[in-house]
C-alpha cells in the first residue's frame, strides 16, 4: 500500500491540538567505512513504496511515530543526522540553533521527566533557536528575527534524514519548558522548537495514525496570484 499524500478528509473542527498517544560524545561520530550511497530505508519501513525513493517518496514515508522499540540508535546514524542539521539553510548563515541529545540512562530519565511525548524512544534529540545569536537576520521591513524559522528548518531536516536511514520520529512540542529548562540549564533563554523521540517503529503500535493522511486539498490553501 503506498501512502496516499492526498486524502480527501481534512483536519475537522475538533482539530483541538491533542496529540495521539502522549498520555501515556557525539561530535566526530561519522563512521568513515559507513555505507551512505544505498538506499537508506529499508524495505519494510517503506509500507509498500517503490525502494529506490525519490525525495517525494520520502516525504510520503514520513509519518509520526509514537511507539519504539528497544533498538539503539547508532552511532553512525546519529553522525547522519547531524549532519543533515549541520547543512540546513539558516537566513544569513548564521545558525542561530542549539541541538541537545539525550541518549544516556540518566538523559533519557530527566528528559522523559518533561514530557509525556517521549513514546519510550532510545534517543531523544532537542532543538532551540537562539533570537539573539550573533549574526541572526532580522528583516529592516518589520523587525522579524529569523531565529525561530531557522530552528524549524533545522528540525526539520533532521526529521527527514531520520526516515531516510530507516529511523522514525515524530516532532513533538507538547514539552515542559520551564521543566527542561530546570533540569537541563543550558536550555535557558533558547526558544525551544521541538523535541524529537528518535528510533525503530515498534512494528504495531509505532505504525501511522489515520492523521497522517488527513490533508486539506491544495485548494484550500495554494492560492495562485
Ligand atoms: C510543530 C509540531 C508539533 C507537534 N507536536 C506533537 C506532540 O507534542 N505530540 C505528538 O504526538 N505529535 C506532535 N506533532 C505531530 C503532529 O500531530 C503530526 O505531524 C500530524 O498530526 C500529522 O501526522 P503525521 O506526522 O503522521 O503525518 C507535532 C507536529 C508538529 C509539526
Amino acid at each position: 500500500m503506498r501512502v496516499p499524500h492526498s486524502a480527501s478528509a481534512r483536519h475537522g473542527p475538533s482539530r483541538d491540538g491533542a496529540f495521539p498517544n502522549c498520555g501515556s560524545g557525539i561530535i566526530g561520530l561519522m563512521d568513515k567505512g559507513s555505507r551512505t550511497s544505498q538506499r537508506r530505508v529499508p524495505s519494510d519501513k517503506l509500507y509498500g513504496l517503490e525502494p529506490t525513493m525519490s525525495f517525494l517518496d520520502l516525504v510520503h514515508a514520513r509519518y509520526s511515530c509514537r511507539a519504539f522499540t528497544d533498538e539503539p540508535v547508532t552511532d553512525d546514524e546519529l553522525a547522519k543526522l547531524l549532519e543533515a542539521v549541520r547543512f540546513a539553510p539558516t537566513a544569513k548563515n548564521a545558525q542561530p540553533v542549539r541541538v541537545w541529545v539525550f541518549r544516556s540512562d540518566e538523559a533519557l530519565a530527566k528528559i522523559r521527566a518533561c514530557t509525556s511525548c517521549h513514546f519510550g524512544a532510545p534517543l531523544l534529540v532537542l532543538f532551540g533557536a537562539d533570537a539573539g545569536a550573533e549574526g541572526v537576520f532580522v528583516r529592516p521591513s518589520d523587525g522579524q528575527n529569523a531565529a525561530l524559522g531557522d530552528a524549524t528548518i533545522v528540525a526539520a531536516h533532521y526529521m527527514l534524514e531520520a526516515k531516510d536511514l530507516g529511523l522514525d520520529t515524530t516532532w513533538v512540542g507538547f514539552f515542559d519548558t520551564g521543566k527542561i529548562n530546570e533540569a537541563f540549564p543550558q536550555t535557558v533563554g533558547y526558544d525551544l522548537v521541538g523535541l524529537f523521540p528518535t528510533g525503530h517503529a515498534d512494528p504495531e503500535k509505532g505504525r501511522p495514525t489515520p492523521r497522517h493522511t488527513q490533508r486539506k486539498e491544495l485548494a484550500e490553501f495554494v492560492q495562485e496570484l
